[in-house]
């Protein structure tokens, strides 16, 4: 992990963010970089939409507007971080737990930017333990379900996500069709958001300030 590259990557998606735009902003350390980068553009821009309770601060302490993703319609812009990206731009997130709202984020957007540090390149997905957001009472049912399809899932006790449901990450999967497995867990009831982005990849991967 090099926080300098994280750095980098922060300060270099600044150059995709377009006079008057409204930026979809994501979570984490590298994310931090960005939002501190994006104060210096504040007065030139509408605002943000914020992927979690802890950018929501970050953007407020610096005068960012935050808005909401209902009044603003689709964005042109998010940016945001990942904790593993593959070749294809497809990426596992959730490591800060904020997944859900990431994924909202992304999707409503026409140009994803990922901010990484080279440490985060793999060339399959899965040795970061992929992150699930569940619905409580669902816990157990979804554990059972991933153990049948060769998983190993880890309870991240004690933490509870910005909408109030609770995180596995799954342990011991290689994979290799991030798609099928993304769609296939997709259908498990209780599941709110599963952490891989295959469905939706990034459009952009800055790893430091260099464009894959
Ligand atoms: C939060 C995320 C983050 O983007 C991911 O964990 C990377 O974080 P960092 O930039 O701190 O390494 O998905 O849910």
């Amino acid at each position: 992990m090099s926080t300098n590259e994280k750095r980098q990557a922060g300060e270099a998606a600044i150059r995709y963010v377009e006079d008057g735009a409204i930026v979809g902003v994501g979570t984490g350390s590298t994310v931090a970089y960005f939002i501190d980068a994006l104060a210096d553009l504040k007065d030139r821009i509408q605002g943000a939409v914020s992927s979690s309770e802890q950018s929501t601060a970050h953007l407020k302490r610096v005068g960012i507007p935050v808005l909401d993703l209902n009044s603003t319609g689709s964005l042109s812009l998010y940016i945001d971080g990942a904790d593993e990206c593959d070749p294809h731009k497809r990426l596992i997130k959730g490591g800060g737990a904020a997944l859900t709202r990431e994924k909202i984020i992304a999707e409503a957007s026409d140009k994803f930017v990922c901010i990484i540090d080279s440490s985060k390149l793999v060339n399959v997905l899965g040795k970061f333990p992929l992150p699930i957001e569940v619905i409580p009472m669902a816990r157990s049912l979804v554990g059972r379900e991933i153990v049948k399809r060769g998983g190993n899932p880890v309870w991240r006790d004690g933490v509870v996500t910005d909408n109030g449901n609770w995180v596995i990450d799954v342990h011991g999967w290689q994979i290799t069709d991030p798609v099928g497995l993304e769609n296939d867990l997709n259908q498990i009831p209780g599941i709110v958001t599963v952490g891989l982005f295959a469905r939706r990849a990034a459009n952009v991967v800055l790893v430091g300030d260099k464009v894959l």
